[in-house]
């Protein structure tokens, strides 16, 4: 696979520390982008960028305040250029159903998981017309098509509105050279699932899973490098799923 005309190309993985983040921040790396790893300051980017390695570099921000986002990409743009990538990882997972939401908790979801995609979208769309090259990939979640076998509704609802977002964006600056795209995966093996969810919660969905295991974070992190790569140029506008034959469609 030649994913070769990648080299020297700017990406913000946001949620880059954690499990999957950082699987796709490797991925990225290795085939030749710089990656600025976003994420909260109390996840130590500076860490997480460090033992990356070259070409790695720490982005601290919060995606879902809209002023520090603005900042944060300022600086990187002053410091690096424009960013080519943005992979909209960062996310907080609420199991709560409907009764047991309390409207703070609603907001902090909301805020994270589709405000957050927002605004880095609109703060680095303008870079990405100006040069007539882009990618854009989100991850979204299997919740947002099952209602949620587990997942809480405003984490359903946050990835039932970050799917939203993919479309609108997607067909917004489809004639610009930019592609938009989601990823739904389900139950990577992350303290998502390894902390969030019960024994017996794990054990019951391992049952329901045709493949009889859970996901690697590496395997939605190639997904993610195909989405950046010039191999998907005329995809755009799509929801990958990788559930493991969980949910078909
Ligand atoms: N784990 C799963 O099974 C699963 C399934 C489907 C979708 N996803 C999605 O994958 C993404 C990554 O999840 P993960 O399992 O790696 O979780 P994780 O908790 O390991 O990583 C999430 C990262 O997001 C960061 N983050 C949280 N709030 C932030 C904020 N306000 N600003 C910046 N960064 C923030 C965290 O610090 C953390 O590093 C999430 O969007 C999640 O919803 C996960």
């Amino acid at each position: 696979m030649e994913f070769g005309k990648l080299e020297g190309k700017l990406a913000v993985v946001t949620g880059g520390c954690g499990a999957l983040g950082r699987a796709i921040c490797k991925a990225l790396l290795a085939d030749g982008l710089r990656v600025a790893v976003a994420d909260l300051e109390r996840a130590k980017p500076e860490e997480a960028a460090a033992s990356l390695g070259r070409g790695a570099m720490p982005m601290p921000l919060d995606v879902a305040d809209p002023a520090a986002v603005a900042a944060a990409v300022a600086a990187l743009r002053k410091a690096q250029g424009d960013v080519d990538v943005l992979v909209n990882n960062a996310g907080i997972l609420s199991n709560n159903k409907t009764v047991q939401t309390e409207p703070e908790e609603w907001r902090r979801v909301m805020g994270v998981n589709l405000d957050g995609a927002f605004y880095l979208s609109r703060a680095v769309l303008p870079g990405m017309r100006a040069r007539r090259w882009g990618r854009i990939v989100n991850i979204c979640s299997l919740a947002m098509k099952s209602g949620g076998i587990t997942a809480g509704t405003a984490y359903t609802a946050s990835k039932g509105g970050l799917s939203a977002l993919t479309f609108s964006i997607a067909r917004e600056v489809a004639g610009d050279g930019i592609t938009v795209n989601g990823i739904a995966p389900a139950y990577i093996k992350t303290p998502m699932v390894t902390e969030q969810l019960s024994e017996a919660q794990r054990q019951a969905l391992l049952k329901q899973i045709p493949v009889g295991r859970f996901l690697e974070p590496e395997e939605v992190a190639n997904v993610a490098r195909f989405l950046v790569s010039p191999l998907s140029g005329f995809i755009t506008g799509e929801i990958i799923d990788v559930n493991g034959g969980l949910h078909f469609d």
